[in-house]
């Protein structure tokens, strides 16, 4: 085969820091006249500045060779946009594979999109479930696994569910985890967010608080009630709270306040990190956090029932508190008799997971 034309997937905020490594290797890939050649397409689920271009200029991730401009709107919305948008694309200027990341509604349409157009589908951070099928983002997963032909996986766990599913050892390439690659990559940048000055922050004395899914945000008063709980059991520490948009509009109404609760922008990848990195403890809903303050063996109370991330909680420094606010208490009890547990780094989450995946893309496609 001459050359091969991947096209490289990104639409929302996690996306960007899995999908920047990959860029990086190929381009290394390139230089030693790989046959590998890639576009970047942003499909535009996320557009705020804060949530997608800053995130590009931090991370060192180039223009996107074409943007899909699919905007806000409904899960279908959304998905019809981008599938509609990205299939003109690649009828007018098809690719040999369609690389996506994650769990996102951009990696649903667009492996779908592709498929359907006979071309080949890579997933990286395949085969992870969290059985919860009330996550958008757990449908996005088994039905982006059912169409992909090539497998890229962060965990045993991974592996083991794709072949517990029939899928055939040779297409399932264990590989860690892309989102690591960008932390350990950029650690040494990590910045001091404007919060840290305002605030008075000092290391290991303020909590980081993030809570975005449709199940703790969508309804104010569950959300109020978790926030009101985290407040009342962090004793005096800061809570630094940058706040997604979805549950922004939510507090907007509120009018919610605390002089320990630090509300703040999306903050950038560097700055992010900055805190969690320092912080006492983080409270999330997120996925990709836990993997973050796993490798940074920063304490993480997850606000959700299950996880698609297992390995965070056996080998890291995760813990699952479900989404009633009871079990807040405990865990902060915990917490603060420095009885966390320590964990420590699941295999190969090693800073050279996208240098794996495109050795095995050019094996794939010699
Ligand atoms: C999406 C992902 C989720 C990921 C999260 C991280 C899906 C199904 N969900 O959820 O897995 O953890 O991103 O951020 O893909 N909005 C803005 N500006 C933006 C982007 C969104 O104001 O740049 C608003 C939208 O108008 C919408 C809300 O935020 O009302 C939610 O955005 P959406 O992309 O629908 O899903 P997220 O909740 O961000």
């Amino acid at each position: 085969m001459n050359q091969v034309n991947i096209d490289l997937i990104a639409g929302a905020r996690p996306n960007f820091m899995k999908i920047a490594p990959i860029i990086r290797a190929l381009q290394e890939a390139e230089k030693n006249g790989s046959k590998l050649q890639y576009r970047l397409v942003h499909t535009g689920q996320h557009y705020d500045r804060n949530m997608s271009d800053q995130f590009f200029e931090q991370l060192g991730i180039p223009e996107p060779d074409v943007n899909l401009g699919s905007g806000s709107g409904t899960q279908a919305e959304q998905t019809a946009r981008i599938m509609m948008a990205y299939e003109k694309l690649l009828m007018e200027q098809p690719a040999d594979l369609c690389l996506v990341v994650g769990d996102v509604t951009s990696t649903l349409a667009c492996s779908v999109a592709a498929k359907k157009l006979g071309i080949k589908v890579a997933h990286v951070e395949a085969g992870i479930r969290s059985y919860d099928l009330t996550m958008p983002e757990e449908i996005n997963r088994m039905v982006t696994d059912s169409i992909t032909d090539y497998f890229f996986t962060t965990s045993e766990v991974a592996n083991a569910y794709l072949r517990r599913t029939g899928v055939e050892q040779d297409r399932i390439f264990f590989v860690g985890n892309t989102m690591i690659d960008t932390l350990l990559h950029h650690r040494k940048d990590f910045r001091k967010p404007e919060i840290w000055d305002e605030a008075g922050l000092e290391q290991g004395k303020y909590i980081v608080m993030t809570l975005h899914r449709p199940s703790n945000v969508d309804e104010e008063s569950t959300l109020i009630d978790l926030i009101r709980t985290i407040i009342d059991h962090s004793r005096n520490l800061p809570l630094v709270f940058p706040i997604h948009p979805r549950t922004r509009k939510v507090l907007e109404h509120s009018g919610l306040d605390h002089p320990r609760l630090l509300q703040v922008d999306p903050l950038g990848y560097l700055e992010f990190n900055y805190l969690v990195e320092r912080a006492a403890a983080v409270i999330t809903d997120s996925g990709g956090i836990t993997e973050e303050t796993t490798v940074m063996g920063v304490p993480c109370m997850t606000l959700r029932a299950n996880t698609e991330r297992p390995e965070t909680i056996d080998i890291g420094t995760n813990e699952l508190l479900g989404t009633n606010p009871d079990a807040i208490p405990a865990s902060m009890e915990k917490l603060f008799s420095g009885e966390w547990k320590k964990g420590s780094i699941p295999p190969l989450w090693d800073g050279h997971t996208a240098e794996r995946i495109v050795e095995h893309l050019e094996n794939i496609f010699q």
